[in-house]
């Protein structure tokens, strides 16, 4: 089938990007990006592009390209169905947060619900591609509500799990290392990977673009989050051993990265790595693991997270005790909310965690993120529960200047690596800060001689 129309459900961080490349690179196809959340089609309607709900460098050149040509944005989902040939399922998949595998299990309500509402509105062949992070098998699931509830309309269901990383999406997209596209062995189910191998053939070279059945498709995308995520709490469990000993972390993850074994990337400590994937598919790894009775492989992987919440942990109560054991009143100034450099997503950020430990311990928490407002990091904070949102209000402020936020601060705490914060007037802020002036560096961000001459009391990850 040579694909014309697409619709992409879910204009969230996956859907949004994905389908303005799918786009720009394929004039001929009209792609037409729906979803519930009317303020937010709203926003990606915006005359000014850069208002578009998702800040990703390049990406408003890129919307501005091509909307009104052929990528549109609309929350008239059942006319985007009916109209297209091939539909991308990209809403969200959280972690549950209530009954059976609460903590632990992909919630997939969205899910189902998209299932439901394209059997209800189909009325010629489609082919549905899963784009969202999803527990394997799920396409067994779609399949069914697909067949059992639908107009007699035939279903492909493929997997394409997105591999972009925030905050690099549009280069993750426009030269992938990989797209891997998971379908059914018959003559069908070989017609419909065809047809999405050559929407992405429009600009991906042939060899790049991998096709498998749709198990391996699934279950690649959370084995992939897991590898790296691995990596990350491997570093990070390092770092302490470093703080301990006279090693530095940044020398030992060199030496180790020199080996092509093992290579330089994801060797970054960190106060932990946060994002909407890392956790919830480790989470979802060890949840099938224990489904099929593998305890053991599910222990291997939960200990990924469980280290991950031990460095969160450890930054905050570094913190506490290097104050003199107590911040209870006293000025916290955090650099950074997002979970990552340039973006604006701060889903299970390391810095929500940081903040709540602090504000436990009574500080008053000061904030500049670059990208982030206010507005989402209340709502982060009270997602948490762990106190009344005007107790949370009580403790937390955001400043439009980084030098505001850090004027009569006790400390710092680096949670982002936001380049900018490189280039700060570091003197001045020192000045400006209460003595003597400390500086957690969570990122190993910042110069450490340079800090120290300055006369802070500098302390980094794993050194
Ligand atoms: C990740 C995967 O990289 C991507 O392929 C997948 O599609 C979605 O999940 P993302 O969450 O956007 O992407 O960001 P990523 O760059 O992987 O970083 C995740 C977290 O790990 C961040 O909090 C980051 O700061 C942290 N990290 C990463 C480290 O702490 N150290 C590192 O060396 C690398
Ligand atoms: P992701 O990072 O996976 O893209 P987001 O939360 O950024 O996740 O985006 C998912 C989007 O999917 C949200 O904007 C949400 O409103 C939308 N969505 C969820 N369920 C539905 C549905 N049944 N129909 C249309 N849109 C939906």
């Amino acid at each position: 089938m040579k694909i014309t129309n697409i619709c992409c459900i879910g204009a969230g961080y996956v859907g949004g990007p994905t389908m303005a490349i799918i786009a720009d690179k394929s004039p001929h196809i009209k792609v037409t990006v729906v979803d519930l959340n009317e303020p937010r089609i709203a926003a990606w309607n915006d005359q000014d592009v850069n208002n578009i709900p998702i800040y990703e460098p390049g990406l408003s050149d890129i919307v501005a390209r091509a909307r009104g040509r052929n990528l549109f944005f609309s929350t008239e989902v059942d006319k985007a169905i009916d109209e297209a040939e091939l539909i991308f399922i990209s809403v969200n998949t959280p972690t549950k947060t209530y009954g059976t595998g609460k903590g632990m299990a992909a919630d997939l309500k969205h899910i189902e619900l998209c299932a439901r509402q394209i059997a209800k509105v189909a009325k010629n062949n489609k082919i549905i591609v899963e784009k969202s992070t999803l527990p394997v098998r799920t396409a067994e699931a779609l399949k069914s509500i697909l067949d059992n509830t639908g107009n007699g309309v035939q279903f492909q269901i493929l997997s394409n799990p997105e591999f972009l990383a925030e905050g690099t999406a549009v280069e993750d997209l426009l030269s992938p290392d990989r797209v891997l596209i998971g379908g059914e062995s018959t003559p069908q189910g070989m017609e419909a990977i065809d047809s999405l191998v050559e929407v992405y053939s429009n600009w991906v070279p042939r060899e790049r673009i991998l096709t498998t059945n749709v198990w391996s498709s699934e279950l690649s995308k959370l084995v992939a989050n897991a590898f790296l995520a691995q990596r990350v709490s491997s570093i990070n469990a390092i770092s302490e051993l470093c703080e301990k000993t006279e090693a530095n972390v940044n020398e030992v993850a060199k030496a180790i990265g020199m080996d092509s074994r093992i290579g330089p990337k994801f060797l970054k400590a960190s106060v932990g790595f946060g994002g909407s994937c890392f956790q919830k598919d480790i989470l979802n790894l060890v949840y099938i693991s224990k489904a099929f009775g593998l305890n053991e492989v599910a222990d291997y992987w939960e200990q990924v997270i469980i280290m991950n919440d031990h460095q969160k942990k450890r930054f905050s109560k570094n913190i506490v005790q290097t104050l003199y054991n107590t911040v209870s009143g006293k000025k916290i100034t955090f650099l950074g909310w997002a979970f990552k450099k340039d973006t604006n997503d701060t889903r299970e950020s390391a810095a929500i965690y940081v903040a709540d430990d602090l504000i436990n311990e009574q500080a008053k928490v000061a904030l500049y993120d670059p990208k982030v407002t206010h507005n989402q990091v209340l709502f982060d904070l009270n997602y948490l529960d762990t106190r009344s949102s005007s107790e949370n209000e009580k403790h937390i402020v955001s400043f439009d200047s980084p030098y505001e936020a850090c004027k009569n601060a006790h400390a710092i705490a680096i949670l982002t690596e936001w380049d900018e914060f490189k280039d700060y007037d570091w003197k001045k802020i020192y000045d400006s800060m209460l003595k003597p002036a400390f500086v957690f560096d969570g990122r190993n961000l910042l110069n450490p001689e340079r800090m120290k001459e300055i006369g802070f009391i500098y302390q980094a990850i794993g050194s």
